[in-house]
Formats: C-alpha cells, structure tokens, sequence
C-alpha cells in the first residue's frame, strides 16, 4: 500500500516532457508534406478563379477593429468572443483579420473600385485568425480561400459562385462529401420582424434552452436555430419558419436562384434553419456540410451582402462571395485518400570525395538545376558510405558519385539506387545521360525569367 503511494506521489510528479518552445494552442507548423497539398490547392484555385476573370487581393493581417466590429455584428461569436484586438503604441485599436469580406469591402472602397467594371470580381488566399476553441477542423490561425462579387445584383451571379465553390471541391476530389445547404435570410426589414416572431415563439420557454441560447434570445435570437443542444433543436423544430416572413423581392430572388442552380444541374437542400454566423447577410445564404457529420462540418459558406458596403461607408452596392476553410479541405482530401502531386521529390543526388572531385561537381550542380533535374549535393566533408545513406534517405533515385579517381580519369559514376547498378560515363556526356534517364518530361524546368515582357 505505501509502495502504491510512493509511485503515486512519482507519477504525480512527472511533468510531461517536451521541447521548451512550442506553438499557442490552436496554431500549428505547416510542415514540408502538408505545403503540398497547400500548393496544389492553390493552383487549382488560381486556374479556376482566372478563368472566371477574378482577380487576387491580399488585404493586410491587421486592420482597425472598427472594420470588423460592427460590420460583422456586435453579437456575433466571432466579435464578442472571437477576435485577437490588441492596442498599437498610440492607444489605436487593432485585430488580426478573422474574416475576409469586412477587409475587401474596406479596400474597395478606399481604393475607388466603384469607378471599375463591375461587378468586381475578386478573390484571395490568405490566413485568419480566430480565438475559436480548437478542435479538429477548428483552429486559431486558419487559411481561408475566398471569394467576393462586388458591384451587381443578380441571383445569376449567386448561382455563379455557388457553382465555382462546386468546381473547386471537384477538381480537388471531394465534392461528393458534401451537401449544398441553401436557405434566404430575406432583407434586413423582413428579418426584423421574423426575430420579433422567434422572440415572441420562445417567449416564456426560456428555461428549456442552453444557457448560450438564454442569452442569444435578446442578442441574436437566429442562431438559436443552428443550436446543436438537443433540447434547442427540438424546440427550434416547432418556431416559426423565415419563409412566411420573407418578403417579396427575396422570395422572387431565391426561385430564381434555384433554376438557375437546377438550370446548371447543381443540387441543393433547402434548410430554413440555415442562418450564418455573421450579421452581414441578406436574401441567399449557403453552406458545403459534410454529409457525413453535419454542420459542425461546414466546409465553406458565403451569400449576399448588400448591405455591407454602404454599412461601411460606401454607396448602396450589391455583393456576393464564400470562403472556404484549406486546412479542412485538406483533411477532406485526405480522408477521401486524395493524394497530390509530390513536386518537392529530387532526382539525383550528387556525391563527392575531396576538393578536386567538389570543383567538378558544384558547376555540374548548377547545370543539372538549369536543365530541370531537382538535384541535391553533399558538399559536406562525410565519407562516400554516409552521402551514399543521405541520398537514400532523400529518395532520389540516381546518384552521381565523384572520388579523385574519376576526377583523374574524366568520368562520373551514375548511381541507380533502386537496382544498385551502376555505371561510369565521360564527365561531358553526365547532364545528356541523365535528361535521358529521368526522361524529359518529368523535368522541373520552370524559367519564371523567361515569362517576364515588357
Ligand atoms: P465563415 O463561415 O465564418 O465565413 O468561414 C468560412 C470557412 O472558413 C468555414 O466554412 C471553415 O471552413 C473555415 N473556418 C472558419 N473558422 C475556422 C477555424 N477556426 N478553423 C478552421 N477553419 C475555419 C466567412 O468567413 C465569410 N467571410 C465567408 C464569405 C465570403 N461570405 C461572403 N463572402
């Protein structure tokens, strides 16, 4: 017994061991393997987005809070609990952008983009943050691709973009694992009077809903239909529905927007307790659920907001867009076992013994790269058997070996590293030899140089 609590005080005494330094919780490395799937889903992005005819903003990582606070809803979580702010030297208040839409309406309008054809069609690619609690899927520092028309009103334009989100998750091999939840929010006159009518249904039923929702009845009483507390949802069952609400204009809206979605072949779900979790939305409102899962699992969202650049400043504009989460596209893609292509893979691997032999080798280095061979040099000082290690640890499935013994008779080894065979060549014919081995095209040979005009 007193052995049990000697190894009990032990125990207790253990503090988990691990590196000094680590990231925040919530944020992570994005390592080597991953960027992989970071950079092909970019390009795909970019391709699909080019063709379309938008055109890529970055706005800044930080903006005044003022650009996100009343914008996207003083009663939203992402402002009321989710937002890095922080004071500046001068006392001015700053937060590290939790969304994209806010800042893009913000530099359309200081940059004058009203005086350009429009709709405007933009899109970007770029980090947010969140002060969300981390999970799978839900993270503090998060990459967003997003997309924004603005300028234009048209359910046409909804349907387009609604269609481009479709395309995305297709080309990168997961459209089937999600379902397109649709729904209209109405104006902002209609929605008054349909959160009247929710405040009046939940009236005096109070105590059967979570404690989150007690207190979203009087700031915003529409996310109490998105609750996940069983007891919420079934009480959300029985309130009223947006649609007898919803006032013409909105409703004229969204059937159009429907044929044109039924028009393009593009399946949808009407779900009227689909809300968002920002203020600025009006008329269409759309989510991508893992059919799987459920909401928690939204893999992007977007609608209109025509309301937002006026709200922020700007004349009466019309706008549209969605954003959708990398990180979990990423997990989606691996979880449909989708692989990309491994473009960082090097095919030779150069190993050298001696000053001389290193004098031949760097500008055959060079010369390789030029020609599009991903080569790697030991240019270190360690023996031929641990270069010989290094290059299978890299996986490079030639290697090119020099000692002073091929420095003195003008030849290289070429190395197969898979059969272990290999064979010597005159030093001048190395470079023709392996373009021929690794075959041309499968050559890296991008010259961003030569793309340059003007
Ligand atoms: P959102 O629904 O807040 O919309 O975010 C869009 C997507 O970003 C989510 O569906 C999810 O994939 C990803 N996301 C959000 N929070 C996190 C997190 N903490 N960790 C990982 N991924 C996350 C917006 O942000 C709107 N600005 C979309 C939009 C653009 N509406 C109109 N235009």
């Amino acid at each position: 017994m007193a052995d049990q609590a000697a190894v009990n005080d032990d125990l207790d005494s253990i503090v988990p061991v691990g590196p000094p330094y680590q990231t925040p919780k919530g944020v992570h490395d994005i390592l080597p393997a991953d960027h992989e799937y970071y950079t092909y889903i970019k390009k795909v992005i970019r391709h699909r987005l080019r063709q379309a005819g938008f055109r890529r903003i970055s706005t800044p990582i930080f903006e005044f809070t003022d650009v996100f606070q009343r914008t996207l809803g003083e009663t939203t979580d992402v402002v009321s609990k989710e937002m890095y702010t922080f004071q500046d030297r001068k006392g001015r208040s700053l937060t590290l952008r939790p969304e994209g839409t806010a800042g893009v309406v913000r530099s359309y309008i200081q940059n004058n983009m009203q005086a350009l054809a429009q709709p405007v069609q933009l899109y970007y690619i770029e980090p947010f943050f969140r002060y969300d609690r981390p999970q799978k899927g839900r993270y503090r520092q998060f990459w967003q691709v997003g997309v924004e028309v603005i300028g234009e009103s048209d359910p046409a334009l909804d349907a387009q973009v609604i269609q481009l989100a479709l395309i995305v998750l297709k080309d990168l091999g997961i459209d089937q694992l999600f379902s397109l939840q649709l729904n209209s929010i109405g104006t902002p006159e209609s929605r008054k009077k349909y959160v009247a009518a929710l405040q009046d249904y939940y009236f005096g039923k109070e105590r059967h809903l979570c404690e989150l929702c007690q207190g979203r009845l009087q700031t915003n009483p529409l996310r109490l239909l998105d609750c996940k507390e069983e007891d919420c949802v079934t009480l959300a069952k029985l309130a009223p529905s947006f649609s007898e609400y919803l006032d013409d204009e909105s409703k004229e809206f969204h059937a159009d927007l429907k044929e044109f979605l039924d028009e393009l072949g593009i399946k949808y779900v009407e779900n009227p307790k689909l809300v968002r979790g920002l203020d600025y939305y009006a008329k269409t409102v759309f989510e991508f659920w893992d059919t799987s899962a459920g909401a928690q699992n939204a893999i992007g969202g977007g609608g209109r907001y025509d309301g937002l650049v006026e709200l922020m400043g700007g004349p009466s504009t019309p706008a549209v867009g969605f954003a959708m989460g990398i990180e979990r596209i990423i997990a989606n893609m691996k979880r449909a076992k989708v692989r990309v292509p491994h473009k960082d893979e090097v095919h030779v691997f150069v190993a050298q013994l001696g000053k001389e032999a290193k004098k031949k080798c760097l500008p055959l280095i060079m010369k390789m790269r030029e020609h599009g061979i991903k080569t790697i040099g030991a240019l270190g000082k360690g023996s031929m058997g641990a270069q010989l290690k290094i290059a299978d640890k890299f996986g490079a499935p030639w290697t090119v070996i020099m000692g002073l013994t091929e420095v003195r008779e003008g030849v290289a080894i070429i190395r197969n590293m898979s059969v272990g065979t290999q064979e010597k060549v005159k030093f001048e014919d190395v470079l023709e030899k392996l373009i021929t081995l690794i075959g041309k095209k499968n050559l890296d040979t991008y010259h961003p140089g030569e793309l340059l005009y003007g």
